[in-house]
């Protein structure tokens, strides 16, 4: 039995998602309850986490582990508060996605995957986020910011700093 306790409203959310299944069908919430509970975690999913959702879903933690560890959108170590997520994938790479998120990593100090010493920005590549059509691009929380230069790298990483930067939609 899991040690971890969720907060009552992660706990009714959870219900809510799991109610909209059928009751041999409720690892079908998993992909969403995985969001939740990583937002109400700082953007991390340890392990007990993923065990305690395992728990709850009443499957193997293995089920949890292989869909958590298979998309880029969940984060297993802290990600900073600005984390920088550039497409990687062929299209964003013909538009000099990799000279990109070499120039950033030069500018924060970091190598891909790590965290600015002072906790506000990381670096990662991640695979198609289906906005080819505006290659380079990348996705900082809720937002994609599309046809990447360096000025407007240079700009994106001033407003952060300057809290300036929406990172959730209002949609
Ligand atoms: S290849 Fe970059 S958004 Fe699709």
């Amino acid at each position: 039995m899991s040690e971890i306790k969720f907060s009552e409203r992660l706990n009714e959310r959870i219900n809510v998602l799991i109610s909209r299944f059928p009751e041999d069908k409720k690892k079908s919430a998993l992909l969403t309850i995985l969001h939740e509970v990583q937002d109400e975690n700082n953007h991390v999913l340890t392990v007990p986490l993923m065990d305690k959702i395992a728990e709850i879903l009443s499957i193997k933690p293995i089920e949890v582990y292989e869909v958590a560890t298979f998309y880029s959108m969940y984060n297993h170590k802290p990600i900073g508060k600005y984390m920088l997520e550039f497409c990687h994938t062929s299209p964003c790479c013909q538009k000099g996605v990799e000279n990109l998120m070499d120039y950033t990593c030069k500018k924060l100090g970091v190598e891909q995957g790590q965290v600015t010493a002072d906790g506000m920005f990381a670096v990662k590549g991640v695979e198609c986020l289906g906005a080819c059509g505006y290659a380079p691009m990348l996705q900082l929380g809720d937002y994609f910011h599309e046809f990447l230069t360096p000025e407007k790298i240079d700009k994106l990483i001033e407003d952060c700093k300057a809290g300036k930067v929406e990172m959730i939609s209002k949609v």
